[in-house]
């Protein structure tokens, strides 16, 4: 919690400073080597959270057997690519960010073996599979650390990041998950402090030691090698530490990526391990994170950086945490902003949900009865319709929404129960806490996936790791294959639309009315084909003047989440969270 309340401070900052455009019309030339064909620009990737996909043993858990059994219905998708998240070893403190053998699977997923199957069974369907290389920290049952904990002189001491005692009290770091966020850990075995960004059990690696590198290029190869196709970097933005431990101003935790990340040796460790590992392979990286501008986002990925190939920013991320509502022309300002300045160079990740932040309908949309099919479908054609790889969350194609816990006990992420310890210990506003962690807590979107009417929703015979959405009766995939107008039908039509629309890819963003609070349309065209996008962010039926530069002579519907669509001229009816997308001139 305190992890994302901090990126959500950090992006009002963003937002007050960068100077966002202002012209009503923003548009973005086809140039550059952002037009460069590429797999991994053309495909639509699909995030499967395996602790809750599916569950083969009964142990309540997802594992890759679960997977395995599903194969035919993410190939029913028409997706290319899976992003699995950590399937390493591991005590499990942070859902397995928090690995104790990198080249083993984690016992509740399986084995080896199964995963081998696995990869081949994504192969065979040609769909291509992401892991997630968790670099910046390891578990503190890794053996690597318990080695560095053993003794000042153990040649894997210098792996980590330790302060002896003799030295004072460290400099003041902050941890995300720690209860006090104190990202220091005194050790009594060798009267030394640890440092763990994250959680206690999530020791920093120190990526100045050359053999460390080494080791966890080895790594990469070792799975690389069994064939996978792409690695998303988790939190590497901070892998990098500034170790001369200069104090930060008072309040730097309100604008932690700046202190964080994006550290002195960073680009030199991502063109080593490019280098070393990354260009042997036809592979796609992904950086989870970008620093805190855009010049850092390109820094990262930009062509000619040879470091990775593209980038998911936390700006989007940061809109829409206030239960209250979130203003449209921010989302707008900001996918514009972005997408301008991707124009030309480098490429990003696109995406409203992931397993950190709640379900994109509750969030983004409207989650009520009403709405919750319309706005979810909406928010759908906003990610299959922008420029970048599409980085889609799984249960988002059935409109799953918010669980909205009541009791501190049904949670389970590490960020929700610790943060909740900090409010109780300080005295502060308890109520308010939990009020707000039906919104945004990370537990929202780590519900089980959503099969059937039956028990627990299909996902397990057993007692499931973490409670099932109550509302799976009605939001399933066995309800929805039935239904040519559910969200999931929905959703295979409009992956469907983008493979076979190079436009959607490559083509130039134009928008239009930026300052329009309820309505978000824009074009997308590369000088064949030309595309109109419009949609209705809003709960009531709206009139609507499109821009009189916009031809619509020739339009024609390619997809509409309603059966009608009453476009005269340039003028259009919408209704409540009505998202149309047109062929046009
Ligand atoms: C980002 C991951 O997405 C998140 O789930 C995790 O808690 C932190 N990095 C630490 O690895």
């Amino acid at each position: 919690m305190r992890y994302i309340s901090q990126l959500i401070i950090l992006c009002l900052f963003l937002t007050f400073y960068s100077g966002y455009a202002q012209h009503t019309v923003v548009s973005n030339q086809i140039s550059g080597m952002a037009n460069k064909p590429a797999w991994w620009k053309e495909a639509v990737v699909y995030q499967l959270y395996p602790r809750s996909f599916k569950d083969s043993d009964g142990d309540g858990v997802g594992d890759l057997k679960g997977i395995i059994s599903k194969l035919d219905y993410l190939k029913s998708l028409g997706i290319d690519a899976v992003w699995l998240n950590p399937i390493f070893s591991s005590p499990n403190d942070d859902n397995g960010y928090d690995i104790s053998d990198y080249r083993n699977i984690m016992k509740e997923f399986g084995t080896m073996q199964d995963f081998d199957e696995l990869l081949a069974g994504l192969h065979k369907r040609n769909i291509k599979l992401i892991l997630d290389m968790v670099l910046n920290h390891s578990s503190d049952e890794h053996e690597w650390f318990k080695q560095s904990k053993s003794s000042r002189t153990n040649p894997y001491r210098n792996y980590y990041h330790w302060w002896p005692e003799e030295k004072g009290k460290p400099t003041p770091r902050y941890s995300f998950f720690d209860v006090n966020n104190d990202a220091w850990k005194y050790d009594a075995a060798t009267k030394s402090y640890y440092l763990h960004y994250f959680s206690q059990k999530q020791p920093d690696l120190n990526w100045e030691n050359e053999k460390l590198r080494n080791e966890v290029y080895d790594m990469m190869k070792f799975w690389l090698d069994k064939g996978i196709d792409g690695l998303r970097m988790d939190a590497f933005q901070y892998a990098a530490k500034d170790t001369t431990w200069k104090k930060y101003p008072e309040g730097y935790e309100k604008n932690i990526i700046k202190y964080y990340g994006m550290g002195p040796n960073l680009h030199n460790y991502l063109k080593e391990m490019n280098k070393t590992v990354i260009r042997k392979y036809n592979v796609m990286t992904v950086a989870e994170g970008a620093g805190s501008t855009l010049e850092d986002a390109h820094a990262l990925v930009d062509e000619d950086r040879n470091e990775l190939n593209m980038a998911y920013h936390f700006e989007i991320m940061d809109i829409g945490n206030d239960p209250k509502g979130y203003k449209l022309t921010d989302l707008k300002k900001t996918f514009t902003k972005w997408d301008n300045s991707f124009a030309d160079n480098g490429w990003l990740a696109i995406f409203l949900a992931n397993h950190d932040v709640p379900r994109m309908v509750s969030k983004f949309g409207n989650d009520s009865p009403e709405f919750r099919r319309y706005s979810s479908k909406l928010l759908t054609t906003l990610i299959m319709t922008m420029r970048g790889t599409p980085f889609y969350f799984n249960g988002d194609e059935l409109g799953m929404s918010n669980i909205k816990f009541d009791a501190i006990e049904d949670y389970r992420d590490i960020a929700t129960i610790n943060a909740y310890k900090n409010i109780k210990a300080k005295g502060e506003d308890i109520k308010a806490f939990m009020d707000k962690q039906k919104f945004i807590s990370r537990d929202n979107t780590r519900t089980p996936f959503q099969w059937n009417d039956t028990a627990n929703a299909g996902f397990t015979t057993g007692k499931p790791w973490i409670k099932v959405n109550p509302n799976y009766k009605m939001v399933n995939v066995a309800a929805e294959e039935k239904d040519p107008d559910s969200e999931l039908s929905y959703f295979k039509k409009i992956v469907a639309l983008r493979k076979a629309s190079p436009v959607l890819v490559y083509g130039a963003y134009q928008v239009f009315d930026i300052e329009n609070p309820d309505v978000y349309c824009y074009t997308r065209s590369n000088g064949k084909d030309k595309m109109l996008v419009i949609l209705n962010f809003s709960g009531k039926a709206i009139s609507y003047s499109l821009n009189k530069d916009i031809d619509t002579a020739s339009a024609e519907v390619l997809i509409n989440n309603y059966a009608k669509a009453a476009l005269k001229q340039n003028q259009i009816k919408l209704l409540p969270w009505q998202s149309i997308v047109y062929k046009i001139n």
